[in-house]
């Protein structure tokens, strides 16, 4: 099975979570497919909040009215994909640059659903590198302090996110505590969203394997 098939495995799964009349959609090519799975059941719905402009366009595309974030009292669930997941339901996301979008409809959600083929799966964190989204001015000072912090960051050439800043790629980050990192990176000054998502982890876990798609559920700490 490629793991294309197994992205439409997975995205086909999750709409069996798709219960209430408004939904959170995240971003990147599994979450794409879950945008198409939904155009069969989009009657279903009144309408999504998206974590990126293309994920909004195709929501619209297949008919789902996108909603401002601001005008969603509650989001009782939200469906994303990640870059790398962890038993504890830690992940890396943002490999698509949507990291703060993704990251603030995840606050507001309820229950986070990730959807995920079974090589995001890892022991650790880390081996992905973490993307930080970034104040353009303050690029150079964020990416010294990574420095400062163990990390090796790149500049995410060519690219801008959906809110007009940059993104460092910081690779070689170790990530044994990942909430703890995912603070200290919050703390420095420019940084609007750093990929670590351990403070608000993923409930549920969707997992594509060619054998079927496997359910975890995050264990209360
Ligand atoms: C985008 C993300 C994606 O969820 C993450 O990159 C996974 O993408 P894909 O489903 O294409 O592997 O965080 O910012």
């Amino acid at each position: 099975m490629t793991q294309d098939e197994l992205k439409e495995r997975v995205a086909r799964e999750a709409l069996k979570y798709v219960q209430d009349p408004v939904i959170g959609v995240g971003s990147g090519s599994t979450v794409f497919k879950f945008i198409e799975a939904l155009a069969s059941i989009k009657h279903q719905i009144d309408g999504a909040v998206a974590a990126s402009e293309t994920s909004a366009e195709r929501l619209r595309k297949i008919g789902v009215r996108v909603l401002d974030l601001n005008s969603v009292n509650e989001l009782p669930v939200y469906i994303d994909g990640a870059d790398e997941v962890t038993e504890h339901l830690h992940m890396i996301k943002g490999g698509g640059g949507a990291l703060t979008r993704e990251k603030l409809t995840a606050a507001v959600a309820r229950r986070f659903v990730c959807i995920c083929d079974g090589s995001k799966l890892v022991p650790v964190l880390g081996k992905f590198p973490v993307p930080i989204e970034v104040i353009p001015m303050a690029r150079s000072y964020v990416a010294r302090e990574v420095v400062k912090m163990g990390g090796h960051p790149r500049l995410r050439e060519g690219f801008t996110t959906d809110n007009g800043n940059v993104v460092l790629d910081c690779h070689g980050m170790t990530l044994l505590d990942p909430p703890k990192v995912e603070g200290e990176l919050n703390q420095i000054a420019g940084v609007v969203t750093n990929g670590i998502f351990a403070r608000r982890p993923a409930d549920v876990l969707l997992l594509a394997e060619a054998s079927g798609v496997l359910t975890k559920k995050r264990l209360p700490s």
